[in-house]
């Protein structure tokens, strides 16, 4: 393992490697600290090519050790990446636009990496429960790595949750809990309990951990590119940590010399109706002011983003921004995502796809850039979502009746 401690982003005091997450001297987060010194590029490369079918073949740069690695038993990772013609087309850009679909993850989301991660660094420190405070994915793919790995898992999450997130974390048999309140509510109470009960909160006392797992849509994205990196990323926003960590994973590859080239551009995503970090960004600030989140993209709501003005400063160094769409930009990304790619997402993907097509409506796709756009959740967790522009052919079993219903219609 290439981590041994943790350090203040902030003051950059060094920490043990413990479930610590914020600095007592100036209250800044902490993040895992490497030693990247023993790395060879060529070397590094062909121990990934070498390595697992999922997110440990980026083991050198994770913070668990192989015993723990091992008993981990779901593992993620290396989602398709696929190239987007259609929707370029939809879009009229001349950009090169590829869909990253990490939809396709053991629990349907991006969130199966953050906690593998998590999951296998609390193994390490000997925890035997596993907590979170959750906006839907998290609380699935929790849910699902506890139970499988025979951890007992409790799963906070707002009460009022999409019910197919909240079944499709109650049928693994964990302690699921709806917290009459926000996410920002529920995320307070589980960093009140996380002082209390010895449980490993992957999102609170384990967060430099689990921030980590992130890291690895970015080594992926590049190995799947032939080693080299993407000029734009658009990617959703909430808490602000993938988008961060995804800047960390390139940044740390670049420095190490497995590619070359610049930091792509960072496009955030985020919903109109719970923007914190967009509204920032747009009035030259330098942090967040929270909100009361209201939008159909529940994923994607806190209104108090921990990395927010991290976001903010890796969108601005990389000259990209942070946009906000409104629930019904939301329902049309989802639909033209489905109808140009055969990929149906949940609404943070809809949110990021609205976003794409207003840097491409507004010109600032370039002919020829290569743009990655972020799909982390799949379209069956929040199907309601389009459920108003519904529609189905109803006809009687007989040949007339489809003749009469597709009257006029296409190839008939
Ligand atoms: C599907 C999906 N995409 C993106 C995000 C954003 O994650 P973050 O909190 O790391 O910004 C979330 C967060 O829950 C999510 O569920
Ligand atoms: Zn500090």
């Amino acid at each position: 393992m290439n981590a041994e401690s943790l350090r203040c982003k902030e003051c950059a005091t060094e920490y043990d490697f413990g479930a610590v997450f914020y600095c007592e001297r100036c209250f800044g987060p902490l993040e895992v600290a490497y030693d990247f010194s023993g790395i060879d590029p060529g070397e590094a490369r062909r121990r990934i090519q070498a390595g697992s079918q999922g997110i440990w073949r980026y083991r050198d740069f994770l913070p668990c050790g192989d015993e723990a690695i091992g008993r981990i038993r779901l593992e993620p990772g290396l989602t398709p990446l696929v190239r987007a013609e259609g929707l370029a087309e939809r879009l009229g850009t001349g950009a090169e636009l590829w869909v990253k679909n990490d939809a396709a993850n053991p629990t349907h989301s991006f969130k199966d990496r953050v906690v593998a991660v998590a999951i296998a660094r609390a193994i390490e420190l000997g925890y035997e429960t596993i907590a979170c405070a959750s906006t839907g994915n998290l609380a699935n793919a929790v849910a699902a790595q506890a139970s499988a790995c025979g951890l007992e898992s409790y799963v906070f999450v707002p009460a009022d949750l999409e019910r197919e997130k909240l079944l499709a974390t109650d049928i693994y048999g964990g302690n699921l809990v709806g917290v009459r309140g926000n996410y920002d509510a529920v995320n307070r109470l589980c960093t009140e309990l996380s002082q209390e009960k010895p449980w490993a909160f992957v999102n609170v006392n384990l967060r430099p951990y689990y921030s980590e797992g992130s890291k690895t849509l970015a080594y992926e994205t590049a190995e799947q590119l032939g080693w080299e990196l993407p000029d734009r990323v658009v990617c959703p926003v909430a808490s602000g940590s993938l988008f961060t960590r995804i800047g960390r994973g390139f940044s740390e590859w670049i420095e190490l010399g497995l590619v070359e080239g610049e930091v792509p551009v960072f496009s955030g995503a985020q919903a109109l109706g719970c923007s914190p970090v967009a509204t920032a960004f747009e009035h030259g600030e330098e942090t967040c002011t929270p909100q009361k989140p209201e939008t159909i993209a529940k994923s994607l709501a806190i209104g108090n983003p921990a990395d927010g003005a991290y976001a903010l400063e890796r969108a601005r160094s990389t000259g990209g921004s942070i946009e906000a769409v409104n629930d019904d930009e939301i329902r049309e990304g989802i639909r033209l995502l489905a109808e140009t790619t055969g990929i149906f997402t949940e609404t943070a993907g809809g949110v990021t796809v609205a976003v794409l097509r207003k840097l491409a409506e507004r010109g600032e796709l370039t002919d020829g850039e290569r743009v990655v756009a972020y799909i982390t959740g799949d379209g069956l967790k929040t199907p309601e979502a389009n459920s108003d522009s519904f529609s189905i052919h109803e006809i009687d079993p007989a040949t007339d009746s489809f003749e009469e219903a597709f009257a006029g219609v296409g190839a008939l």
